[in-house]
């Protein structure tokens, strides 16, 4: 039996755009997934397609063991997290020997799969190595975390569903390319602009805010989602997006210190749920058995 977890994700700036070779920056969050994985004849095909993927990919067979303390379909990387971590620990039940790099590359094999064909690796890559990531192309990196990044999240409690999201814009660069493509480019210049102002955390919020509306144009934003932003600059916050997919799920909000709570409860006021948390550097980790 082998026991691993794995963080979950806030997707600062970028998403959408970093499926067409756009820059995105993203950071692991606190909240994990815990996957137990045992060696077993009797094998039952898992519910979850990422799991059937995973053992189909890996020609194992077992039985799996999930516990979250990540809301799923919220955008916050569960089902990435669920991938990352059933992957570590089948590597490590089978001892198949992958290093931590090749469990990444297999993970994002896995979402690229079940998201029909079509994913970037943000999601896998922050959730196995933690910490705060830029992503462009198959360019990876991890960087170093400013200081004093206080950020808020608000659950919409609306699910919603990557795959379906991915494929509108999709649809909208079939449909529309210049408009659909003039969106990402602007939202690639505002990642770039986001990283040369990671330090400054009035800079980063108006940046988030065009990034917000930039989204809104492509067509996965949801009034929720706006009331959410609006409400938490409404309550002091330097800026505030959605943050993952969009057409539901969640957003996030920076936040001075002394803003942070005042943030947080006008998000309960809009009936969604805040989430205070704060950066995760360690990535995938083995677990002790239970
Ligand atoms: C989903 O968390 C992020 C998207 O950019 C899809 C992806 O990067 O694969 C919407």
């Amino acid at each position: 039996m082998a026991t691993w977890s794995a963080p979950g994700k806030v997707i600062l700036f970028g998403e959408h755009s970093v499926v067409y070779g756009k820059p995105a920056i993203a950071m692991a969050i606190k909240p994990r997934v815990q996957v137990t994985v045992r060696h077993s004849r009797y094998y039952q095909k898992p519910n979850s397609p990422y799991i059937s993927e995973c053992f189909r990919l890996t020609d194992v067979k077992g039985s799996v063991y999930v516990r979250s303390q990540l809301p799923s379909a919220s955008g916050l990387g569960s089902s990435a997290a669920v991938t990352v971590a059933t992957l570590f620990a089948i590597n490590d039940e089978f001892e198949l020997g992958y290093t931590r790099e090749e469990v990444g590359d297999l993970a994002f094999e896995v979402e690229k799969a079940t998201q029909g064909g079509r994913a970037s690796a943000t999601d896998t890559y922050v959730s196995t190595f933690g910490g705060l990531v830029f992503i462009r192309g198959s360019e990876k990196r991890r960087l170093l975390p400013p200081q004093n990044l206080s950020i808020v999240i608000g659950n919409s409690l609306i699910s919603h569903n990557t795959a379906e999201m991915v494929e509108k814009v999709a649809e909208l660069r079939r449909t529309s390319p210049v408009i659909a493509n003039g969106i990402m480019d602007a939202i690639g210049g505002v990642t770039m602009e986001a990283m040369h102002n990671l330090e400054n955390p009035k800079e980063l919020g108006v940046l988030m805010n065009r990034n917000h509306a930039l989204l809104d144009a492509l067509g996965v934003g949801h009034p929720v989602l706006s009331q959410l932003v609006l409400a938490a600059r409404n309550a002091g916050a330097y800026g505030a997006k959605l943050s993952g997919a969009g057409g539901g799920g969640c957003i996030w909000a920076l936040c001075s210190k002394g803003s942070r709570n005042r943030v947080a409860g006008a998000i309960e006021d809009c009936d969604a749920r805040p989430i205070t948390t704060s950066i995760d550097t360690e990535g995938a980790r083995r677990e002790k058995d239970e």
